[in-house]
């Protein structure tokens, strides 16, 4: 299987690092152009990695067509582009809904919307997909975890979660940069949080069938540190706050 890549910025590398070093079998990677330092980076790296000579070079050598750009990028390009029957359609493209692009392709092919998300580069994490696939799932789960939604309004709520992650980033940021502002070590400050935080992110995936609830409870004990570092924050309208921010997100989508 050929497949090709339109957009080579930050997610679609992280997507194309995941494959390489997956089980995933495939003959060609066939990236378009741009951005010219990843797309260079990439075929050094890996490779079955090619680079096309433009948009429609990487659509007529490939049998799956991953979109990787921005949504503006979108709308401009894709009427232009001539897709060939039975490929594969899967975007990344946070905010062109499905009819949007069954509109902007023209052709009747099967299109999915997938949510990949840069561990994904790892091996890791969730990848929700709009509308059910077999053969993409069968895919993404040998690169993370594919979840499979059935309804277009519902994917949005997990666009609007994966706003999260720089916040999430920014979490660790500020935690590290606190430690290392009690004179600390700077490396070893930011080692102690992200690997705190990354082994109890594992705790949680092992339970990941039983209610967080039981979490939150079990890593408090009353009147303990972490009871007071809950209490403080819900007080403090952290929670609330979060809430309303991830609402913020969804309407934007
Ligand atoms: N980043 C994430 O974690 C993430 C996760 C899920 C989904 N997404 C979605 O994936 C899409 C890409 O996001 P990103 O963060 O990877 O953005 P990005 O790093 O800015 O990548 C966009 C890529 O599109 C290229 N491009 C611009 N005009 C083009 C054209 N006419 N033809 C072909 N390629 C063109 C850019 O090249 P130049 O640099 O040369 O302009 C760049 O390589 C977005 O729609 C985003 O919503 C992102």
């Amino acid at each position: 299987m050929k497949l090709g890549f339109i957009g080579t910025g930050n997610i679609v590398s992280d997507v194309i690092t995941g494959i390489s070093k997956s089980k995933i079998s495939y003959k060609k990677i066939i990236i378009s152009p741009r951005n010219k330092k990843k797309a260079q980076y990439l075929k050094k790296k890996i490779k079955k990695v090619i680079i096309a000579k433009d948009n429609q070079d990487v659509i007529d050598n490939s049998d799956w067509v991953f979109l990787g750009i921005l949504p503006q990028v979108g709308e401009k390009i894709l009427p232009k582009l001539k897709f060939k029957n039975k490929q594969i359609i899967i975007s990344f493209i946070s905010t062109i809904n499905y009819l949007r692009l069954k509109r902007l392709i023209k052709k009747r092919l099967k299109i999915v919307r997938a949510i990949p998300m840069p561990p994904i580069r790892l091996g890791k994490g969730p990848i929700a997909i709009f509308p059910p696939n077999k053969k993409v799932k069968n895919f993404f789960d040998k690169i993370g975890v594919t979840i499979e939604i059935n309804n277009e309004k519902l994917s949005k709520n997990f666009w609007a979660i994966s706003g999260t992650m720089a916040p999430f980033f920014e979490l660790l940021n500020t935690l590290s940069k606190w430690l290392a502002k009690k004179k600390l070590n700077k490396i070893e400050s930011q080692k102690y949080v992200v690997y705190l935080y990354s082994a109890l992110a594992d705790l949680a995936v092992k339970n990941v069938s039983s209610p967080l609830d039981v979490l939150v409870k079990e890593s408090q004990t009353p009147g303990g540190l972490n009871w007071e570092g809950i209490n403080e924050l819900r007080k403090s309208g952290y929670y609330k706050k979060l809430e309303k921010v991830v609402n913020k997100i969804h309407k934007r989508l």
